[in-house]
């Protein structure tokens, strides 16, 4: 990463300028479409990086990290439903997972290269060529690759999960109750989906992750801003509560749960109960990732300071428990 060792933070890390534009249409805006391209582009490539070090070092370890990748392969269709693939697509590496214990190394990783290159052949080349140009690591270390193509794979689905409140809360506003079950539904599974990526991100080696730590000072995930929107637009937060990074833009407004309660007492409750349990999933889904990602980073790196400045491990446990509609968790 020889481009920005002096005003190095995590925008610049995950390529986010790059990847932003390759995802926006003629006139600027972000296309949907494009976004969960990204998503499965970054996938793809994660599979092809794997599967390369598998054929170049062979080792259960590795064995593990490809199969581990390939399954997220699997669960693209959820993670990025709104890039549609030829159903051929999905199940070949399914059927690639059946298999896996009656192959050798060799074998799997070229199988599972070769899935990874058809997935990859179907999205636009703008998108491919700025996921190609933004591997951008800070290290020699193989596993930091996993790492930002991990890192871009959800920041991808936290932009989605953020638009899914945005756009609810104007369907809500509307009185459009049925448009905002959907919209919030299909936040719900694309969260429950990043289950899979835990499941990559749990092979890193904590001595590897200690080097990529002391060369990614001062870039944290922390600074999301997709994923600080999410939580911004949901429900009013205590200042102070967490670390902010959204805009005033994002922060000004009213807020999901709000309208939730305005929309209540104007339609009745019973009118707005499929709304009320729609956020409830999407909150327990967001809670469930966030206890996730607390369980991985307490495996990695024990309980030292994360590279964002917070305490690590012990600020995502007390995080993780924070609910993303606070209203809805407390009795009525
Ligand atoms: C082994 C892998 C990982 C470890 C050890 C780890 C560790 C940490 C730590 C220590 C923090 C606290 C903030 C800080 O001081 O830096 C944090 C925050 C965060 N991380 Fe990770 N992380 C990992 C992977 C990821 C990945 C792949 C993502 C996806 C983008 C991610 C997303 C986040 C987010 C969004 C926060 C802010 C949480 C909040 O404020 O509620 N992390 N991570």
């Amino acid at each position: 990463m020889a481009l920005d060792q002096d005003d190095a933070d995590y925008d610049s890390y995950v390529g986010n300028a790059i990847l932003t534009a390759a995802s926006a249409t003629e006139g600027g805006m972000a296309s949907e479409q494009l976004v969960d391209a990204t998503l499965v582009a970054a996938t793809a490539d994660l599979v092809m990086l794997e599967a390369e070090a598998l054929t170049a070092h062979p080792s259960v370890a590795q064995s593990v990290r490809v199969r581990s990748s390939v399954r997220v392969l699997t669960r693209v269709h959820e993670l990025a439903p709104g890039f549609a693939l030829p159903r051929q697509l999905i199940d070949e590496p399914l059927a690639l997972l059946d298999r896996w214990a009656r192959m050798n190394d060799v074998a799997t990783a070229h199988a599972s290269y070769q899935c990874a290159v058809a997935v990859s052949g179907q999205v636009p080349s703008v998108v491919r060529d700025a996921i190609d140009i933004t591997l951008l690591p800070t290290t020699r270390v193989h596993d930091e690759q996993m790492f930002v193509r991990c890192i871009q794979i959800f920041e991808s689905l936290y932009r989605q999960v953020a638009d899914r409140v945005a756009q609810s809360i104007i369907a809500l506003d509307a009185g459009n109750t049925d448009q905002t079950v959907a919209l919030l539904a299909e936040a719900a599974r694309r969260v429950r989906a990043t289950r899979v990526l835990y499941r990559v991100l749990t092979t890193m080696p904590p001595d590897a992750f200690a080097v990529i730590r002391a060369h990614t000072h001062g870039r944290s995930a922390v600074q999301s801003r997709p994923y600080r929107r999410v939580e911004d637009l949901s429900a009013p937060r205590p200042p102070g509560g967490s670390q902010a990074s959204t805009t005033d833009a994002d922060r000004c407004g009213t807020t999901l749960q709000e309208i939730l309660l305005l929309r209540e007492r104007e339609l009745g409750r019973e009118a707005a109960t499929p709304v009320r349990q729609t956020m409830s999933e999407l909150d327990s889904a967001w809670r469930a990732m966030k206890r996730s990602h607390w369980g991985v980073t307490l495996k990695t790196i024990g309980k030292v300071r994360g590279t964002g400045g917070t305490a690590g491990a012990d600020y995502l446990r007390v995080t993780a428990q924070r609910p993303l509609f606070p209203l809805l968790s407390t009795p009525a």
